[in-house]
């Protein structure tokens, strides 16, 4: 559970993103503790864009919710900006996601975006990814032939439950977390996993990089620009 400090940073960096965001425009907007954050600073610009695409059902609900229209990914080409947080970012920009499982499509409104703005507290700041288990989104039938080949690589993977069962993502498939990688090249890294059988996306985003990171740290909001 965050601490009280942890939620107040969060906070702070939710509200310093809405300067990134384009009056008139569509958002991108991401899933967990820290976008949430973002969302509730959203509504009181909300009578000044045209809405979001939304990463999970969690953060349409809660868009919804404080009255901000939801637009389905098909229906907008481009989107000017992209606000999500990060379970890892390191001093380039690549970043560890999936703590909230909702990578898949995470990386999908990353991708149809022209600026990721990450958002986080100082604490998700690393030298290298690979301290925090990495996420990948798995297709079931596939689970355990992927968990021996992070094994080959000497990870550890572990299905990741929810109440005693399988998590089940919205796109329906599994998460595998997996601890013991060391990950030097995150673009290749991304880029040979997601060449495996079954794998639906792997929590590395380094082709979907982070632009600028909003870090909260106790002395304010610093700006990583990469
Ligand atoms: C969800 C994510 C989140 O961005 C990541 O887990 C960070 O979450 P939080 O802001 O709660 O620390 O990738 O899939």
């Amino acid at each position: 559970m965050a601490s009280i400090e942890q939620d107040a940073l969060k906070a702070m960096v939710g509200q310093a993103a809405l300067q990134y965001v384009v009056p008139g425009e569509i958002v991108g907007v991401g899933t967990g503790s820290t976008v949430n954050k973002f969302i509730e600073a959203l509504a009181s610009m909300k009578d000044r864009i045209r809405g979001a695409v939304s990463s999970s059902v969690a953060s349409t609900e809660r868009l919804r919710a404080l009255g901000i229209p939801v637009f389905d990914a098909n229906e907008v080409d481009a989107l000017a900006v992209y606000i999500d947080g990060a379970d890892e970012i390191d001093g380039r920009g690549h970043m560890v996601k999936g703590g909230g499982a909702a990578l898949t499509r995470e990386k999908i409104v990353a991708a149809q975006s022209r600026r990721f703005v990450c958002i986080a507290d100082a604490s998700k700041l690393v030298q290298a990814l690979g301290k925090f288990p990495l996420p990948v989104e798995v297709i079931p039938m596939a689970t355990r032939r992927i968990a021996r080949q992070f094994a080959a690589l000497g990870g550890t993977a572990t299905l990741r439950l929810k109440d005693g069962q399988p998590l089940v993502t919205d796109n329906g498939q599994h998460i595998l977390d997996v601890t013991g990688l060391s990950i030097a090249d995150p673009l290749g890294f991304e880029s040979d996993v997601n060449q495996w059988p079954g794998v639906v996306t792997v929590g590395v985003f380094a082709h979907q990089k982070a632009a600028v990171c909003l870090l909260g740290t106790p002395e304010g909001v610093r700006t990583l620009e990469f």
